[in-house]
């Protein structure tokens, strides 16, 4: 299995269980932590990632947005919790989901150019070889 994927597949799999224990917090708020550290990890993965695509030829803007996304996620989920409350806090709440997941679809999309540009790179090298 490739890296790329075992990332995507990692970030699914820690954003889910993230977003398990995120609903438990309506009924147990002493799941925020746990809920917490696994959000933490879906950032760190993001991280890791737009590093990786930061020094991967032509995606260098792509690598900068998701450093500047993985540094936002956990921000903003420290700090959901004060924003806007009362009647409309159900926005920042669907916010904080949508931008959680969002951090899983750019990752995504970070393991499919970053697979895409390897594979070129590979091409040309064998393309070189046999000439
Ligand atoms: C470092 C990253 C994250 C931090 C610091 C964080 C923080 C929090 C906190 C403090 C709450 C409880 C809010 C409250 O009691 O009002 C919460 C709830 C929740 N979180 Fe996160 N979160 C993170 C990542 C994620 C991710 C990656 C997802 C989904 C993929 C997610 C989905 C949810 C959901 C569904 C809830 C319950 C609804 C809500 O209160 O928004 N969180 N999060």
């Amino acid at each position: 299995m490739n890296t790329a994927r075992l990332f995507r597949i990692s970030a699914t799999i820690f954003a889910v269980i993230a977003v398990a224990f995120g609903m438990g917090t309506y009924t147990h708020a002493n799941f925020t932590n746990i809920h917490m550290l696994f959000g933490f990890i879906v950032a760190l993965l993001l991280l890791i990632m737009s590093v990786i695509t930061f020094f991967t030829a032509g995606l260098r803007i792509l690598g900068v947005m998701g450093i500047i996304y993985a540094l936002i996620l956990p921000i903003f989920g420290i700090q959901q919790a004060v924003i806007l409350v009362g009647d409309l806090h159900w926005l920042v709440e669907t916010v904080h989901l949508a931008v959680g997941f969002g951090a899983v679809a750019l990752i995504g999309v970070m393991g499919e150019r970053f697979a895409r540009s390897k594979r070129s790179v590979d091409n040309a090298a064998t393309t070189s070889k046999a000439a």
